[in-house]
């Protein structure tokens, strides 16, 4: 009997050995471009396959394309030295207007099919078509175990209907990526599979990334390459539809000793703000995403992060985002829901009409944390919260955010509560006329 259980074991693991796991998408610095990436336990022959499918401008194809990808040896273990392969290739020549369907084949064996949209980040004009609006889930720390699972039911069934684009995930992911020699990290990503196999999954990283240099953010999550970040997956920047997204890592501005890597970032952002400004009358909405928070309300003694991080960030980047007129900043961090009115040195600004759910035309950037995603190790973190004049709306409830560009003109934002299942705020930022113009 136990000689039973122990030959089944071993043909179960042997079985899972040999096939993909871990199936994640994003996308990357070019358009009409996908990336895939996936995980064996082994070397061994693998592939990705994919086609169109629900195309109007194609006839339905059985023309199949495969890529090899390419292959990273990577030990996830501290303690044990543990190896798994890492594969990433990317998809070409998508259409914006299709939807594809892939799997990803081993020796012995295939994934099943995930299916994906054309759409992707446009490198120059936005995609015009009759609609043009742009949906992405947002929110910051997710992880294994009980407390993730709401967001985790909640995000398949949107799934299903697909009533979103992609998915920003702000940092703090896993709890932690590296932990129990990687398979922690391992059991997260084969979590969301049914998620991130379907929909570009973007990611920052956070403080829980931190474990021997970020080394398993940076191997397992692959995201958009530009100069200055060394393909490294840290930061980076798109344009989809009329908004331009920046995609920022604050971790590195908490280390005194990491100077060089600050002040690389930050060159590349004024540069990246710089051009976005340019191109303003096409993408007029410049939307920042982090992990750390500018602005949130907690009582002093229970939060560093709310005052001496905040305080620190702002000191580096208020008068930036001022400067650029951003329009909206995402984040995560604390373990709960915040939005804030639009706020400059630590006051509200008012807009040109404001109530309680509509900014018309606002004058400084409207912060929103959305990190309470489902953290493993804590609770709902009820931090005892502080009302500041600019709080607009807290829940503590697990959930998410969706962002929705519908045009140059109108974005609305709602929370959803994973535990009420349903959406406990919302709100609409609406501006007809550019805060700044460039200065000359
Ligand atoms: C594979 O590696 C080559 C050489 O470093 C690189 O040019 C190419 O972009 C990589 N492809 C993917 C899918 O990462
Ligand atoms: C950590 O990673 C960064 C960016 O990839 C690199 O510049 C730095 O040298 C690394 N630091 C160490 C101690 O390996
Ligand atoms: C921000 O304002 C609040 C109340 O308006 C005050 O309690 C707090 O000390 C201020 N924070 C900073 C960093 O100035
Ligand atoms: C932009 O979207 C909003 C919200 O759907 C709509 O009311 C408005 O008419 C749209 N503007 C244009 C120019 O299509």
């Amino acid at each position: 009997m136990i000689f039973l259980v122990i030959i089944s074991c071993i043909l179960k693991a042997g079985h899972s050995l040999l096939l993909p796991e871990q199936i994640h998408l994003s996308w990357t610095e070019r358009e009409n471009e996908m990336r895939v990436t996936w995980i064996t336990n082994i070397d061994t022959t693998t592939y990705v396959t994919y086609r169109p499918i629900i195309c109007p401008s194609i006839e339905h194809s059985d023309n199949w394309k495969t890529i090899l990808p390419n292959t990273t040896k990577f030990n996830k273990g501290e303690i044990m030295v543990l190896f798994q392969f890492i594969h990433t290739a990317i998809m070409t020549d998508l259409r914006p207007e299709c939807y594809y369907e892939y799997y990803i084949v081993t020796e012995k064996g295939k994934s099943e099919n995930f299916i994906f949209s054309g759409r992707t980040p446009d490198s120059e004009k936005p995609y015009q078509d009759a609609n043009n609006e742009i949906d992405l889930v947002v929110f910051g720390d997710w992880g294994t175990g009980p407390n993730g699972v709401y967001v985790k039911q909640l995000l398949d069934q949107h799934s299903k209907i697909r009533n979103f684009l992609g998915i920003l995930h702000l940092g703090d992911i896993a709890y932690n990526l590296d932990e129990e020699d990687g398979r922690n990290g391992d059991e997260f990503l084969n979590q969301i599979q049914t998620i991130a196999a379907n929909f570009a999954y973007m990611t920052v990283p956070g403080n829980h990334e931190l474990a021997s240099n970020f080394t398993h953010y940076k191997e397992r999550f692959k995201m958009p390459i530009n100069e200055a970040n060394d393909g490294n997956s840290c930061f980076y920047s798109f344009n989809l539809g009329p908004a331009h997204w920046i995609m920022m890592d604050t971790e590195v501005y908490l280390s005194e000793n990491l100077k060089d890597s600050q002040l690389t970032e930050t060159n590349w952002l004024l540069e990246d703000l710089e051009k976005a400004n340019d191109e303003r009358n096409i993408r007029p909405w410049i939307i920042v995403a982090t992990h750390h928070a500018f602005y949130c309300s907690v009582e002093h003694v229970f939060s560093r992060e709310c005052w001496e991080e905040s305080a620190l960030y702002n000191s580096l980047f208020e008068d930036i985002w001022n400067h650029y007129g951003i329009d909206l900043i995402l984040e995560g961090h604390v373990h709960n829901y915040e939005r804030d009115t639009p706020i400059y040195k630590n006051a509200t600004v008012k807009s040109e009409y404001d109530d309680s759910h509509t900014h018309k035309n606002p004058n400084a950037p409207i912060y929103i944390i959305s990190g309470n995603a489902g953290n493993k190790k804590g609770h709902n973190d009820p931090i005892p919260s502080l009302w500041m004049p600019w709080t607009a709306f807290m829940s503590e409830d697990y959930g998410y955010g969706k962002i929705k560009v519908f045009n140059k003109t109108h974005i609305y934002w709602e929370q959803y509560s994973a535990i009420a299942l349903e959406k406990i705020d919302y709100l609409w930022i609406i501006k007809d006329h550019l805060r700044y113009t460039k200065p000359n």
